[in-house]
């Protein structure tokens, strides 16, 4: 069993990708439906929420832990590396494919929650990859609400995007990070609405990281179909139909 951690419905859109990747593998999908958005809480209170998460998941006895919420990552891995012994993934935002893949002149936009935007790991990331004069970041806390009530299309979630999005895009810009997983409902909406833009985020490379630490562990499974079980908060889900709806629009 594996362990995948996020605030709410955002970390789906990495649990998604994690099933392609490892169509043998069970999973315990923990949303913490009784605080997101993780937005405006502090990086103590954060750090707190993901920790109980991980002791839920050691409960359960879990192999491996995934954080599919970069707010979580930014503020807590460290912590949780060094208290806990389960192998953790954490999904970060994708600035270094954004570096690795843009040319010089053009810029980057990382939209994120203000908690990621402003935490120290990620600006380290960003130092390191020395794209700093060429980097825009750009908070979206309200496109996390319209997921978490499940508003994918309409006026006022393209209006939303339009006026954000719109007050720092430019021609020069290439690639948009989306560096919270709320964001990836999205991914097909912004590409509409900009062209110019083209969508990343780092769902792809954590389910290639999971599956790499699970081959070099002898833990990967490769035979067998698996489940999915849903928690929020601690509590099992009894209806999931919510769930599958929204892995399912994934696969659309
Ligand atoms: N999905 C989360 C992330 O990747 C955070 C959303 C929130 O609770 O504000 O950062």
């Amino acid at each position: 069993m594996i362990g995948v951690f996020d605030s709410g419905i955002g970390g789906l859109t990495l649990l998604h990708e994690l099933t392609r990747t490892l169509p043998h593998e069970s999973f315990i999908y923990y949303a913490d439906k009784e605080n997101v958005p993780y937005s405006y809480k502090t990086p103590d209170q954060i750090r707190a929420f993901v920790e109980k998460a991980v002791k839920f998941f050691l409960e359960k006895e879990c192999k491996m832990i995934v954080l599919a919420c970069n707010t979580a990552t930014n503020v807590a891995i460290e912590y949780l590396r060094e208290n806990y012994e389960i192998p953790i993934v954490a999904i970060q935002p994708a600035v270094k494919v954004a570096a690795d893949f843009s040319e010089d002149h053009k810029r980057i936009l990382t939209c994120a929650t203000p908690v990621t935007l402003s935490s120290e790991r990620y600006n380290k990331l960003v130092k390191s990859l020395s794209i700093e004069h060429r980097l825009d970041n750009l908070p979206l806390p309200k496109l996390v609400s319209f997921a978490e009530s499940n508003v994918f299309e309409g006026a006022g979630v393209e209006s939303y995007l339009k006026e954000e999005i719109g007050k720092v895009n430019t021609p020069d810009h290439h690639f948009i990070v989306l560096g919270c997983t709320h964001f990836t409902f999205y991914e097909d909406l912004i590409e509409d609405l900009f062209p110019n833009l083209k969508v990343l985020d780092g769902n792809a490379g954590t389910a290639r990281q999971v599956k790499r630490l699970l081959e070099k562990d002898g833990l990967l499974k490769s035979s067998g179909s698996g489940f999915i079980y849903f928690y929020e908060s601690g509590k099992i889900v009894e209806d999931t139909s919510q769930y599958k709806e929204l892995l399912a629009r994934l696969r659309r």
